[in-house]
């Protein structure tokens, strides 16, 4: 059994990095280890971790891992910053959308920068304790965006959610989830619905495992059941995750989340997206500059490896979509609550360099 409430976990004694299975859960918990940061892009790649805030974790785990052996790291200062590059590429190229890869590994260069002419066990040294900084770090952003997003709520709430924003999707607590726990441990949550999120099923397998484990009242709809949910009533907010959030507030999350958001829209609740200021990517204008991912036809064809469609069927299989911020209530970050108007707020809380940089995040 997994014991751990994070997806990734570092272990000291052989330097390896060990990462809960997500693909094969509920059913099984099996571990994966990865000894190389070419074993980590294999397994960003292939699902055994997903989930933004993870995926950042694990990339930044990767490049301390390809520091790890002295041998194999150049001594040259320009060598050493070519064998960076060429790490961190390899890891950049595993998944698009989610920006917290890119800025975890912008978090490690940094580091590799100021210590460029380090010993090597130096080096490996700063680079995994940079690692596991980023790893404790977004924990307690989860929970103060936890604590953020509990105080929008003064009545016992009925959610509705999608795709898995909990500790499996982060390095602990979640970001929706977490909101959605902070509210449970208060009184504050009647029910949360969890769409299964097709293709890959992360709500049924992923959220309804954490919150059963923990207790939390959580109820699996396919995903086209939330329009008739919502029509009967059902739901009193909608409440996601994010992948990356554009500057002027579209928001690239699991496919499936725009359609929740005009529905939302349309029954007048409303609609609220929770992140950490890691998914915040200033330097994109808006969300038809987020690059959407494409997975492959099998995971629509498929269901757990079962055919359900005829051979040779035609698939489109984006894995996210894009909600235009006019659909988005507020978004909940580690820094508090970004009302409406969302682009004007996201510019004023989050354009400064001094607002983003770790040391200020974390006292
Ligand atoms: O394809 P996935 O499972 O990596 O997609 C995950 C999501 O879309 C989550 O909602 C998002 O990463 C936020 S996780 C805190």
């Amino acid at each position: 059994m997994w014991p751990y409430e994070t997806p990734i976990v570092w272990q000291a004694e052989d330097h390896t990095v060990w990462m809960i299975d997500q693909r094969y859960l509920p059913h099984r918990e099996d571990i994966y280890v990865a000894r190389s940061y070419e074993d980590v892009a294999w397994a960003i790649r292939t699902m055994v971790i997903r989930g933004a805030p993870a995926i950042g974790v694990a990339a930044a785990m990767g490049v301390a891992l390809a520091f790890r052996d002295a041998s194999t790291v150049p001594v040259d200062p320009a060598a050493r910053q070519a064998y960076f590059r060429r790490v961190a590429e390899t890891l950049r190229q595993t998944r698009p959308t989610a920006v917290n890869l890119t800025w975890a590994l912008g978090r490690m260069e940094r580091v590799l920068e100021a210590h460029l002419d380090a010993p090597p066990d130096e080096l490996f040294r700063y680079l995994r304790t940079e690692a596991l900084e980023i790893q404790v770090e977004d924990v307690v952003l989860n929970q103060r965006i936890g604590e953020y997003g509990a105080q929008l709520f003064q009545e016992p709430a009925y959610l509705l959610t999608i795709c898995n924003t909990g500790f499996l999707a982060t390095a602990g607590y979640g970001t929706a989830a977490g909101v959605i726990r902070t509210l449970w441990r208060r009184g504050l949550l009647e029910r949360v619905y969890v769409c299964e999120t097709r293709p890959y099923l992360q709500g049924a397998r992923l959220t309804m495992w954490e919150f059963l484990r923990e207790g939390i009242p959580a109820t699996l709809i396919t995903d086209g059941m939330a329009g008739f949910l919502v029509q009967r009533g059902m739901v009193s907010a909608v409440l996601t995750g994010a992948d990356r959030i554009a500057r002027n507030g579209d928001t690239a999350n699991k496919v499936g989340t725009y359609t929740l958001a005009v529905l939302a829209h349309y029954h007048g609740l409303p609609f609220y997206v929770a992140a950490p200021y890691s998914t915040i990517d200033m330097a994109t204008p808006d969300g038809i500059h987020i690059p959407i991912e494409e997975r492959d036809s099998r995971e629509v064809t498929h269901v757990m490896e079962v055919p359900i469609a005829p051979e040779g069927t035609p698939v489109w299989n984006p894995a996210f979509d894009v909600t235009p911020h006019e659909l988005i209530t507020a978004i909940i970050t580690d820094q508090g609550v970004i009302g409406r108007p969302i682009p004007e707020e996201l510019a004023r809380r989050f354009s400064t360099p001094a607002n983003v940089a770790p040391a200020a995040r974390l006292e």
